[in-house]
């Protein structure tokens, strides 16, 4: 059977570091506050002038690299984002072109947080039905451009970046030692939808708005709803909690991972955290984490990784792979 394997992953993390610190000068918070409810110490922001597609190409420029292909043997980008560079083209096919692809297919997901899982099941589901054989798969993000920065209560949350995996169609037995996607599990329920939006677009508002959130309704969802979908993602890919070596989650909240985590039954060393650096970098956030794993030597060739995330809409999902 054909399994998406995972043959090279790319980062990009703009230069300008926030600190906790810096939103205390202008904000009534804390750097105490902050670290305590989510885990988080610093964040990056973009540059004036630094887009989306700018991160994302920097990012599938070092997953190619890694893969040891050329960019005209890409044949698909399935690029997860929230922060368009313009509301169309998408910056998928602005990507495509960056990178001298002249072949293939590129479109954009919407799913907010949860855009890299969305991503990956998409792309997966393209690669197994031999609609490509090649896809970058990118989660890229300037959620600094929406944040309200007099709200504190959610612009000390996000960060700008992005991430990359190259995943390739590859022939493998269709048992559990197989390389690869394992299974998906991806929800939405937009009864949901007010608990976290953006208070602009183009039919309503014709501005691009700012994030707006309920936070403790979201945390509620979030832990539940993450556990559950994982548990869903591990039975349909005949796993248990014992074979998962390494859980990368979405990087909102270290509670809400925490709380995920023991849910699950995985103990703390085998969780994956990037949010006291990057803060919640929406749909880049777990290939980020992936990126930050497999540097530190956590994340192996041959491991058995659950992802998880949940973001606007709401949208929720997880992943079951063997890196
Ligand atoms: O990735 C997409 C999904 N998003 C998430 O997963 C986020 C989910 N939610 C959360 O992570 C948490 O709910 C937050 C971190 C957003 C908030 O933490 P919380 O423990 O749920 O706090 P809260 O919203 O209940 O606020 C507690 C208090 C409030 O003050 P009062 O009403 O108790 O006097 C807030 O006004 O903390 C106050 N507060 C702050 N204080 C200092 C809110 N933001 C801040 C702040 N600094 N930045």
């Amino acid at each position: 059977m054909i399994r998406a394997v995972v043959r090279g992953i790319g980062h990009y993390l703009p230069q300008r570091v926030v600190t906790n610190q810096d939103f205390e000068k202008t904000l009534d918070t804390s750097d105490e506050w902050i670290r305590t409810r989510t885990g988080i110490c610093q964040r990056h922001f973009a540059s004036d002038g630094e887009k989306t597609s700018d991160m994302a190409v920097s990012a599938a420029r070092e997953a190619i690299e890694t893969s040891g292909v050329s960019p005209n043997d890409i044949d698909l980008i399935v690029l997860a984002t929230s922060t368009p560079d313009q509301t169309f083209p998408s910056t998928a096919t602005k990507v495509q072109a960056e990178l001298g692809m002249c072949q293939g297919f590129a479109f954009d997901i919407q799913a907010v947080c949860a855009g890299f899982i969305y991503a990956l099941a998409n792309a997966n589901a393209l690669l197994t039905a031999r609609q490509a054989r090649r896809a970058l798969v990118i989660g890229a993000e300037t959620f600094s451009h929406i944040l309200d920065m007099r709200d504190r209560s959610t612009c000390i949350l996000f960060g700008d970046g992005a991430g990359a995996v190259l995943l390739e169609a590859q022939d493998q037995a269709g048992g559990r030692q197989d390389r690869g996607i394992l299974s998906s599990e991806i929800r939405s329920d937009g009864r949901h939808r007010h608990l976290l939006y953006v208070d602009g677009g183009v039919s309503t508002t014709q501005t691009s708005g700012f994030i707006r959130m309920n936070g403790p309704e979201i945390f509620r969802h979030a832990v539940e709803k993450l556990a559950e979908s994982s548990a869903m993602a591990m039975q349909k890919a005949g796993l248990t909690r014992k074979d998962v070596d390494l859980m990368v989650p979405h990087q909102a909240n270290l509670r809400i991972i925490h709380a995920t985590a023991k849910r699950l039954g995985f103990p703390h060393e085998k969780i994956i955290t990037t949010v006291d650096k990057h803060g919640n970098t929406s749909a880049a956030s777990i290939p980020l984490a992936l990126y930050d794993a497999q540097k530190c030597g956590k994340l192996r060739e041959g491991q058995i990784v659950i992802s998880n995330a949940i973001g606007g809409g709401l949208t929720w999902g997880s992943i079951a792979l063997r890196w």
